[in-house]
């Protein structure tokens, strides 16, 4: 594929030094690539519309053509060269990230909650970030890291004794285990003794007593099997599923580090390191590494694994997919790291998102009013069975197409936009088959299926360049053109919603295209444009998979 956007990016740069290359962007309605110049006018002391005149008659590039429109300078490519050149390159084969390695702390479910709502966000984004680093060539390694530890499992076990049993362990399983933690906490309100009970537990847990670590494995067996039940529906793995628990005592480990360095400190009889750094402009408060009754704390068990993944994988980068409620807990961390002088201190990025409620409502696990992530996935899947029925009566695997439908609307919804707007979820939004929907891209590609099949397939013809040259078809192969890019800017940005939206464009122009012009016409043209059908359906096929949705052929 000709990088139009670096041979343009190359030429202003030579004319507009401050430009960067990300001020590149492709396709809209007047141009192929364009670059606005308000930002510059502040530097150059000009107008934009100025700017973008001057540079204009200056940019020199052979083939593109270059004008300037209020403050935009516009470039246009020779439409042929543009879609043979599209033709011309095979879907998937980019991956400028061959040889790197990228860790991501995705999901990362707490041991007897329910995976609720909630999880969706850190899931989804994760998950689809991990298939669009491989597709770029990276090393992606997911990482559930796991919250197998803490006081409240102690709690747990006490609640479990004084009301549970095995026998009903086995039968309602997490169900039970919520309906205990709920217990635990309003009762622990008024009942001193438990929290006494609760501790003991807990101190059993850790020094290894052989009772409470088999009831607290059973406990974690069962929340994993049941993640798993929704990874499984959601297209996503894990290649760890290590936890907070497997860290605790490779925390001394990262003491000695930080008191060789001098960064230890004891306030309170508590061990902290002291951040002068820059939380939001004000000075950070110290990272609390144990209290004073001994016991580790959550940020000294990410820095024992900061140093585990980064020894274990060699990692260029280290995400960590986690809501925005813990910004203060990721810059502390990366702060300690940078303070104890570890070089890849500045690899590791908290991929924040905003809040999610449905339907206007809140969510809280303490208070025992929460939506399982996998009854909220069954209802979608019901609403998309019954829009099936109705469309498409004769469809044979109704229930199969139904899956994929449901479970896909509602995770491109989460994907749809940015991921720091906080979110609300609507089902009838998700599923509706016309909006800027998975359900309707996911049509869309049928769609594409089904002309391609009553034509006997895609021709293997060389085909006519000229012939997708009208605004129609240009429109479309305009967008495939710069897929790649789009899944390139996905990754940098840790943005998946860059991917999903792009697939809603490639849509919809696809879907005027094929009102405006016949495609079964006959001749050269005929082919053509089925070679566009193709196309169109292997982008949409792959670029569905990377936000994590199937692509039935029929729906
Ligand atoms: N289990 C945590 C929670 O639900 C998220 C863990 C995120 N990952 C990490 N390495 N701290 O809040």
């Amino acid at each position: 594929m000709v990088d139009y956007r670096s041979k343009i990016y190359e030429a202003v740069k030579a004319v507009l030094p401050s430009v960067e290359k990300d001020d590149v962007t492709a396709a809209d309605a007047f141009c192929d690539y364009c670059v606005p110049c308000f930002k510059l006018a502040k530097v150059m002391r000009k107008s934009p519309a100025v700017i973008a005149q001057e540079a204009a008659s200056a940019v020199k590039l052979d083939g593109v053509g270059v004008s300037a429109l209020n403050g935009y300078l516009n470039f246009t490519v020779d439409r042929e060269a543009l879609v043979k050149d599209t033709f011309e390159s095979k879907l998937g084969e980019y991956k400028p990230l061959n040889g790197k390695t990228v860790c991501i702390d995705y999901s990362s479910v707490n041991i007897a909650k329910p995976f609720h709502i909630g999880h969706l966000m850190t899931t989804v984004i994760g998950g689809s970030l991990y298939k669009i680093y491989r597709a770029l060539g990276a090393t992606a390694v997911g990482i559930n890291h796991l919250g197998d530890f803490g006081t409240q499992f102690g709690g747990l076990i006490s609640a479990f004794r004084r009301w549970g049993s095995e026998k009903e362990l086995e039968e309602r399983g997490l169900d039970l285990l919520l309906e205990l933690y709920v217990r635990y906490n309003k009762e622990a309100e008024t009942d001193a003794a438990l929290a006494d009970e609760a501790r003991s537990w807990s101190n059993k847990i850790e020094s290894g007593d052989k009772y409470a670590v088999g009831l607290f494995d059973k406990f974690k067996a069962i929340t994993i099997e049941q993640a798993k039940k929704v990874y499984l529906r959601l297209n996503i793995e894990f290649d760890s599923y290590l936890g907070e628990s497997f860290y605790v005592d490779k925390v001394s480990a990262v003491e000695k580090k930080l008191k060789a360095k001098d960064l230890l400190k004891i306030s309170d009889g508590a061990e902290i390191v002291e951040l002068d750094g820059d939380g939001d402009g004000e000075k950070m408060p110290p990272a609390l590494i144990r209290r004073s009754d001994g016991a580790s704390l959550y940020i000294a068990r990410d820095l024992a694994a900061a140093y585990y993944r980064h020894d274990t994988y060699a990692f260029d980068k280290c995400l960590y997919v986690v809501a925005s409620h813990q910004a203060l807990h990721f810059k502390q961390l990366f702060k300690v790291l940078e303070l104890m002088g570890e070089p890849w201190a500045s690899d590791m990025v908290h991929v924040s998102y905003g809040m999610v409620s449905v339907d206007g409502m809140g969510l809280s696990t303490r208070h025992g009013n929460v939506l399982f992530l996998n009854d909220v996935l069954s209802a979608a899947v019901e609403k998309a069975q019954s829009i099936i029925e109705e469309r498409n009566p004769t469809l044979e695997n109704k229930a199969e197409v139904a899956e994929s439908v449901g479970v896909g609307a509602v995770v491109f919804d989460a994907l749809y936009d940015g991921r720091l707007k906080d979110k609300n979820f609507s089902l009838a939004d998700a599923l509706n088959f016309d909006g800027e929907t998975g359900p309707y891209v996911q049509y869309t590609h049928a769609r594409c299926v089904s002309v391609l099949s009553k034509a006997g397939g895609a021709p293997k013809k060389k085909i006519d360049y000229s012939v997708l040259t009208d605004d129609a078809a240009y429109e479309t192969v305009k967008l495939l053109n710069t897929f790649d890019e789009a899944v390139y800017s996905a990754a940098v940005k840790y943005e998946p919603s860059i991917i999903s939206r792009r697939l809603v464009k490639i849509c919809q122009a696809f879907n005027r295209f094929y009102n405006a012009d016949r495609i079964m016409c006959g001749g050269a043209e005929q082919d053509a444009r089925l070679a566009l059908t193709a196309r169109v359906e292997a982008a949409l096929e792959y670029g569905l998979s990377l936000v994590l949705l199937d692509a039935p052929e029929r729906m």
